[in-house]
């Protein structure tokens, strides 16, 4: 074995077993364990996969100590401030940023695929009016299997790089629909002579009666937050969908499973639970007593946008929307500033108050986003999507990722069983 292992030592029959470290180009190496139970008869035990890596990505890097994230290198404050968010998409797919004719190329694909297929308007209809957009989301992505499926072949790179296109296309059509669907007016087909961040604010908010004109200020904020949400790694929803698609699933089944684990409030659910908590303060002078809720242990109140599971410094992308979402208060009509000036309270006071010091809780990216959605007049039941929207281009390059890694093999995690021993049927009569 090389110098780069880890011995491990049974303590009940003193066995030895040598395991190779694996070391990526950043971050600590990771101990193989692959052969463990057949050679040791042992599994491993980490919930919540605290300390396990479950494939090897070129995608993002993150240090959670010293908040860095980087998009196949680049960092994420230098491609927020300087990209588009299509810049970004077809650098997270493609592994280099485009030249000036691949941008433009690509910005044509994706807007040949922004249209659905008629015919999934009637499966929106069966949606009752007030149905959540995340669950029309889910439900519609998911059906777009059943449009794209008889021409499938997974294991051909050409149909896994359309169906990637499809999805980065049509996703925002769905979640624009999702939200027409909600508020009883008619869907908007997509304009493809506008950029992908205001075509979604055209498909949003203009009507067959009425234009509407995207604010700059509000398309720059767009994208800069698709920016911010596009990747993350091995996030609960990404890894929904790889452990779906290691399966050989069809794609738009596997991204329907990332968009429901990303639903949940400790996750992608978290930028609208922030504006539930902060209305539910509903005033600056009971932030101490909510403050005091969070650090009790028999309270389930939680400060939502507070932590971090793999930030324990801070979250780069709190740093840069932050200043945006100040942008968009002062200069958009109609923000909510008694809101935001609710929120810089309760950041303030966090910071400074030992339980969320010496757990090194802080806001992350979510406790701003669904503030500065808000502002931009996206309801707080559409924060969600608007996070799985973004997603999208990092669940689809995994998947790409996933799918053309000789080492893929279908997901399957062991468990520590702890229900009866084995025992014999009593008949019904005899209970
Ligand atoms: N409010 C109060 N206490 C908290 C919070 C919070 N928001 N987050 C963590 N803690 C406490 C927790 O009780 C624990 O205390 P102790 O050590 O005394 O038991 C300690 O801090 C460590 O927390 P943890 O629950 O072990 O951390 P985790 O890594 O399992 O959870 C988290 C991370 C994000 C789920 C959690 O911090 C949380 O629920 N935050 C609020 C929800 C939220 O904002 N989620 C969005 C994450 S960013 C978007 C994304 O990337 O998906």
């Amino acid at each position: 074995m090389t110098e780069k292992s880890v011995t491990i030592t049974s303590h009940q029959d003193g066995s030895q077993h040598e395991l190779p470290l694996r070391e990526g180009t950043l971050g600590p190496p990771a101990v193989d364990i692959s052969s463990l139970y057949r050679d040791a008869g042992f599994f491993t035990y980490d919930p919540g996969f605290m300390a396990t890596a479950s494939c090897h990505s070129a995608i993002t890097y993150i240090d959670g100590e010293q908040g860095v994230l980087l998009y196949r290198g680049y960092p994420i404050d230098q491609l927020a401030t300087k990209a588009s968010f299509l810049e970004v998409a077809y650098l997270l797919l493609y592994s280099e940023l485009p030249s000036e004719q691949e941008l433009l190329d690509f910005e044509r694909v994706i807007t040949t695929h922004t249209m659905l297929n008629e015919n999934l308007k009637n499966f929106l209809d069966g949606f009752h009016y007030d149905a959540h957009p995340m669950a029309i989301l889910c439900g519609v992505v998911g059906s777009l299997s059943a449009f794209y499926h008889e021409s499938i072949d997974v294991h051909d790179p050409h149909y896994r790089e359309v169906s990637a296109h499809r999805l980065i296309a049509k996703v925002p059509t769905i979640a624009a629909a999702a939200y027409k669907h909600n508020v009883g007016e008619p869907i908007m087909y997509p304009r493809n002579d506008l950029r992908y961040g205001a075509n979604f604010l055209h498909m949003m908010f203009a009507t067959p009666c009425t234009d509407y004109e995207p604010e700059l200020l509000a398309e720059k904020a767009l994208n800069l937050l698709f920016i911010l949400h596009a990747d993350h790694e091995q996030n609960a929803s990404t890894s929904t969908v790889r452990l779906a698609g290691s399966s050989g699933a069809n794609p738009f089944a596997c991204v329907a499973a990332g968009i429901a684990s990303l639903w949940g409030p400790a996750h992608g659910g978290a930028n609208e639970a922030v504006l539930d908590m902060l209305h539910q303060i509903g005033d600056v002078s009971n932030v101490p007593k909510y403050i005091d809720k969070a650090k009790d242990k028999d309270d389930p109140f939680r400060l939502m946008g507070f932590g971090h599971r793999v930030y324990k410094n801070y979250d780069p992308r709190a740093k840069i929307i932050r200043e945006v979402c100040h942008q968009v208060l002062e200069e958009m009509p109609g923000a909510n500033s008694p809101l935001f000036d609710l929120a810089l309270k309760l950041e303030e006071i966090a910071l400074n108050d030992d339980y969320f010091v010496e757990r090194k809780l802080y806001p992350n990216v979510d406790f701003y986003s669904g503030i500065t959605y808000s502002a931009l007049g996206i309801p707080r039941n559409m924060f969600t999507v608007m996070f799985a929207l973004a997603r999208t281009v990092g669940w689809v390059s995994h998947w790409m990722e996933m799918m053309s890694d000789p080492a893929n093999r279908i997901g399957r995690p062991r468990q520590i069983y702890c229900g009866p021993q084995q025992r014999d049927y009593v008949p019904i009569s005899k209970r």
